[in-house]
């Protein structure tokens, strides 16, 4: 047996290395939940976090003996990786539970899905096998999302000893539309995580789901018990981290562009399918076009990060945000006036600016396990936003009270909530930010980590 008592194991980890030009490793350490949530564990519990090597700087780190305390990154072969993270992963897994299929054309499971689902098992074990080898006597070992759902099932099987439990950061499909996999892929995922002593969910409804797929295809939960745990914003790393002076810097630059005494929507996504950003971008269109009042007088300031470029979906939705955002500025721009400030490089400093810059945010997905923007953003803003909200977003289970809530679908309604998001006094804007702020913040990060140890070993 192994030394770590607990452990995490996860497709993408805290840290990754580039190799720079005289041949050296640079590593970026990640922030995230999970990083601050183990290091709230503090050190004596000898922990140990498990994840892929993604970029040639990880493959290389590994190659050379290269990594930090309480990190191992597993040299899985690229293609057994690329076939696992892109063909199941983040297509047949991500669609389904954020249900994003165009079902007349698609899914297609054929031989090449049925190939990829062989790598996404090798994958799978390659983690089992990992955690068996580190992990102490009944250790505690928490698995994280749908890159992994195979690994309860098969370090159960390594590791009796072992507290298993698996938390999904994503929605869970209702069993619908779950049932669009193949009978004995279905079968396999539910079995894997059922593998779990305890399954962790952002929100009931994505338990509920979770629950009815495993009764309606698996024969029940056996003995494995679920949980909720909504992840909330990191006040005290946020407020801190968005006062530096690469923040302060970039919210110059950034009032700069905007323009004197204009309102400021913002919204911060990675460029991705379930976020929704393109109807976003439509619905500032019809609010232009509704409530000529507004033109030269709001800036819509959005980032949409680059993600999963592999998939061609992907780069074709990168490229729609970007002809639309175009498109908009081309049909209302003016000389002093930009009313779509689109920002596709990631620049993490910058999009705190905006957020302490922000009137509205605005996030509407069309599904999202949590959306910790939708958090983040009453958090730092400095004169508190106000809040548009996709009834969607996990996030609105907590925050709906005091945001102003839209169907993620409807683009005139969503005009419309900008709008009204855009009018409200500032004393009520106010008022619920602090609301939403303390809403978003009731389960810190490291708190919502020691949760679940608790619930794991309890
Ligand atoms: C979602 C998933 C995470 C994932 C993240 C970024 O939040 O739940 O597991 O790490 O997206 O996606 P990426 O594919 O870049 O890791």
């Amino acid at each position: 047996y192994g030394a770590a008592q607990v452990l995490v194991a996860s497709n993408r980890g805290p840290v990754s290395y580039t190799v720079g030009e005289d041949g050296s490793l640079d590593a970026k350490r990640g922030g995230g939940g999970l990083v601050s949530g183990l290091s709230a564990i503090g050190s004596d519990a000898d922990a140990l976090w498990v994840c892929s090597a993604l970029s040639d700087g990880d493959r290389e780190a590994v190659r050379r003996g290269v990594g930090e305390d309480g990190v191992r990154m597993l040299d899985i072969p690229a293609d057994v990786h690329a076939d696992a993270y892109n063909g199941i992963a983040n297509s047949a897994l991500w669609f389904v539970h954020h249900m994003l299929y165009q079902t007349p054309l698609e899914p297609v499971f054929d031989a090449e899905f049925r190939r990829q689902w062989t790598s996404y098992e090798t994958y799978n074990r390659a983690f089992a096998e990992a955690l068996a080898e580190e992990a102490a006597q009944g250790a505690a070992v928490v698995v994280q999302d749908y890159h992994l759902t195979l690994v309860p099932g098969m370090l159960r099987e390594l590791r009796p000893d072992l507290r298993i439990g698996h938390f999904s950061h994503t929605p869970w499909a209702p069993p619908e539309y779950f049932r669009m996999l193949p009978d004995d892929v279905a079968g396999q995922v539910l079995r894997g995580m059922l593998g779990a002593d305890r399954l962790g969910f952002l929100t009931q409804r994505w338990a509920d789901a979770f629950t009815a797929c495993a009764e309606q295809f698996a024969g029940g939960l056996g003995g494995t018990r679920i949980g909720v745990h909504g992840l909330g914003a990191d006040a005290d790393f946020l407020r801190k981290r968005s006062h530096e002076a690469d923040v302060e810097e970039r919210m110059a630059a950034l009032r700069e562009e905007i323009g004197e005494g204009r309102r400021t929507i913002v919204r911060v996504d990675r460029t991705e399918l379930s976020k929704n950003i393109v109807r976003g971008l439509l619905a500032y269109r019809r609010l232009l076009e509704t409530h000529a009042e507004w033109r030269e007088r709001v800036v819509h300031v959005a980032f949409a990060y680059p993600s999963r470029q592999d998939l061609a979906v992907y780069r074709d939705y990168t490229a729609e945000v970007r002809r639309v955002s175009e498109e908009i500025n081309a049909e209302y721009g003016t000389p002093g006036w930009t009313p779509v400030v689109l920002n596709l490089k990631d620049d993490f400093a910058r999009s705190l600016a905006a957020y302490r810059l922000a009137d509205v945010a605005l996030v509407n997905p069309i599904r999202d396990g949590m959306n910790l923007v939708a958090k983040e953003v009453p958090v730092v803003s400095d004169a508190g936003c106000a809040l548009v909200l996709s009834r969607e977003a996990g996030a609105f289970e907590e925050l709906g009270e005091d945001a102003i809530v839209v169907n993620p679908y409807d683009v005139t309604g969503t005009a419309a909530a900008l709008h009204e998001a855009l009018s409200m006094g500032p004393e009520e804007r106010a008022e619920r930010s602090k609301r939403l702020s303390a809403a978003a913040t009731a389960l810190p990060p490291a708190q919502w980590f020691l949760d679940q140890l608790d619930a794991l070993r309890g």
